[in-house]
């Protein structure tokens, strides 16, 4: 495929921070998890994402009109659906979807996933798949004549593209060195956490509170990666102890149904109460949908960055369909 140097705008500006590397040297195949991205990775990647900010703002490209992407999604989705197929529109490339490929695809007559992307991956360039079980984009993978991204596994697996968004919209906003970040909810089943905790890692003087109600928090898997990674972290229950101190409050969902105690989650809720002992310079995050855990009187607050996160997702799918699209 023959594409244009449009779409790669952002990479020419961001040329000093490849390491020296080519980046014939940094190619993709899959995205299944988030330690995959080296920091060179992460550069391109951030690097090409701001350059899709200034494409989408003039309208898109076409430079991908030849491309399709397949969309296959076994568990319900708004942003990242949505954001991925707005993304291919927005290069010019073409969606094929099933937003209910648990009802909808051959999965209801007992297809396993590997013949599903057999076949799909001789129809399509590039495939996304949402799957209910922790190990199904890599299986997806392992099989798929074509590039697989993994748009969220199982209830604790991974979610790699939501933790590129999540950190570039930090990037966008400080040095990522030195980040001090407080991770608050369900840990234990928390796959956006599970992968910002694994890129953070590639960074120094990073520092992490874990948040959460003690059975709920995070596996021993993170734990233990961050420990052989040298990163800092806290296992906290207390959210009052470490909202004052951190530079990130990524506030995730507490399914009620699972807490015994209700009136505890009061504790671990971002509101108009928690505002003021936050630093003036912090940001909320959120990767949404939330539900009692965030107030709405937040929103207002300009340290809350989730709606402009959730919009940084179609800059960052864009500008990785563009990675794996160009082997
Ligand atoms: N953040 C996120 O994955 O949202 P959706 O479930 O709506 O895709």
């Amino acid at each position: 495929m023959n594409h244009t140097v449009t779409a790669f705008d952002g990479l020419a500006e961001q040329k000093d921070l490849h390491f020296g590397l080519e980046p014939a040297a940094m190619k993709l195949r899959h995205v299944v998890e988030s330690q995959q991205f080296t920091l060179p990775l992460l550069m391109e990647l951030f690097g090409r994402s701001r350059g899709m900010e200034r494409i989408v703002a003039r309208g898109g490209s076409l430079d991908y009109q030849q491309r399709i992407m397949a969309m296959l999604f076994y568990a319900p989705s708004t942003r990242t659906r949505f954001s991925f197929e707005a993304a291919m529109h927005r290069l010019g490339g073409r969606v094929l979807s099933t937003e209910q490929a648990h009802a909808f695809s051959s999965e209801v007559e007992g297809e396993q996933v590997e013949d599903s992307i057999r076949i799909i991956s001789g129809y399509a360039d590039v495939i996304v798949i949402r799957h209910h079980e922790e190990d199904g984009a890599r299986r997806a993978a392992t099989v798929s004549a074509v590039p697989v991204i993994n748009a969220g596994d199982g209830k604790g697996g991974q979610h790699p593209t939501q933790a590129l968004l999540d950190l570039y919209t930090i990037y966008r906003m400080r040095p990522l060195d030195g980040l001090s970040v407080a991770f608050i909810g369900e840990l234990d089943q928390g796959r956006t956490v599970r992968s910002l905790a694994y890129l953070l890692a590639k960074f120094e003087r990073i520092r992490i509170f874990f948040v959460s109600p003690p059975e709920m928090q995070m596996k021993p898997d993170i734990l233990d990666y961050l420990d052989r990674h040298n990163v800092r972290y806290e296992v906290e229950s207390d959210l009052n102890r470490v909202v004052g101190e951190v530079d990130v409050v990524y506030q995730t969902r507490i399914h009620p149904a699972r807490v015994a105690n209700q009136p505890i989650l009061r504790n671990y809720a971002i509101d108009s109460s928690v505002l003021p002992r936050m630093k003036p310079d912090a940001m909320i995050l959120h990767p949404l949908p939330r539900t009692v855990e965030l107030d709405k009187t937040v929103d207002s607050d300009p340290r809350a960055l989730y709606f402009r996160q959730a919009t940084n997702g179609l800059y960052v799918r864009m500008a990785l369909l563009t990675m794996l699209l160009e082997q």
